[in-house]
């Protein structure tokens, strides 16, 4: 654990580095990368430029589910807060730009503390210190860190209840043996009886997913590619971003969406002198966005050692918010 002394926290309480974001980025590129079907993992988006993109895509027409997302969480932030109950601390894994949790914080009972985990460290402490300045009774803890490895979470002395909050359908991004494990190790940070709001997409006609992933504006082109430049940047590569196309594909055996880079033609590419070679139309899938119905996520909640207590949809069933309890 390193407590970063020399970072200017301004109205922040504390801030956590928890090991480096980005200490097994070569390898987990270069083993990737050395798969039959090469793949990239979706954590690698979120350089800054990245969690600017999504932040962009975020407020595109085509892109449903966030303001979905918002209008359900604000429709029922109050049975929420009752749910929840005072003086909880929230958690929020991948917390991007800090936005969401502002619907959920109004409506709190005296909230204790927010403890923010993101992979993007200069973008988590920016929209922290944004959020600590909007609410200056709350603790603010940043925590910069990989959430999908194992992480010792600070205790706080003030905090009664601690409640997880996974907003975005991030959990569609992992596999369902991932999501398994993340709701797994979730569940012991924040211990039995306690909550998680999570939200979840559902599954729908196909065409409205393929124009919520390949934009008419190319932001999430942008946003797929831009993979490659955070690996040029980091690992002291030469991947040409022409020679690559952002590609969405709908499997309906898995219920996901899924995102590949594919080479426009024949190359080889270096990676910190490991040469990797591509055919032409050959791909690197970079993500994946699992869709659920109600029941196959509770499903999958109970597995992983919670019970569903409460859940909503909006009219037209595009999305999904459930509230989860360790059993
Ligand atoms: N959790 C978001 C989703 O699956 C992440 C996301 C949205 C995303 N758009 C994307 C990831 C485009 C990669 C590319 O919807």
């Amino acid at each position: 654990m390193i407590n970063n002394s020399k970072l200017d926290l301004g109205p922040l309480h504390d801030f956590y580095e928890l090991g480096h974001a980005e200490a097994n980025f070569l390898p987990a590129v270069i083993e990737g990368l050395s798969l039959p079907q090469k793949q990239l993992s979706s954590k690698y988006f979120y350089d800054q430029k990245g969690s600017d993109l999504f932040e962009q895509i975020t407020r595109l027409p085509e892109y449903y589910p966030t303001r979905t997302e918002i209008s359900l969480l604000k429709a029922h932030a109050k049975e929420f807060a009752e749910l929840i109950g005072p003086g909880a601390s929230l958690i929020e894994f991948g917390s991007g730009s800090s936005n969401k949790v502002r619907i959920i914080l109004d409506a709190l009972q005296e909230p204790s503390a927010y403890l923010p985990i993101d992979i993007s460290k200069d973008y988590l402490i920016e929209s922290a210190k944004d959020l600590a300045r909007s609410y200056p009774d709350l603790i603010v803890i940043p925590i910069s860190a990989d959430y999908t490895r194992p992480l010792t979470l600070p205790v706080l002395p003030s905090e009664l209840v601690r409640v997880g909050f996974f907003p975005g359908s991030t959990i569609g991004n992992f596999s369902r043996d991932e999501a398994i494990k993340f709701l797994r190790t979730a569940s012991i940070y924040l211990g039995a009886g306690n909550g998680l709001l999570i939200g979840v997409d559902l599954k729908k006609d196909t065409d409205m997913l393929f124009a919520a992933y390949d934009d008419a504006a190319g932001v999430t082109a942008r946003f797929n590619l831009n993979i490659l430049s955070h690996i040029n940047r980091e690992l002291g590569a030469d991947l040409d971003l022409e020679g690559f196309k952002h590609e969405v594909r709908w499997e309906a055996d898995k219920g996901s969406i899924e995102m590949h880079l594919v080479s426009k033609y024949d190359q080889k590419v270096s990676i910190n002198g490991h040469i990797f070679q591509f055919v032409a139309g050959e791909s690197i899938h970079t993500e994946d966005s699992h869709k659920y119905t109600i029941e196959t996520f509770q499903s999958l909640a109970e597995e992983a050692g919670w019970r569903s207590l409460s859940h909503w949809t909006d009219s037209e069933d595009l999305f999904s918010v459930h509230y989860l309890q360790v059993i």
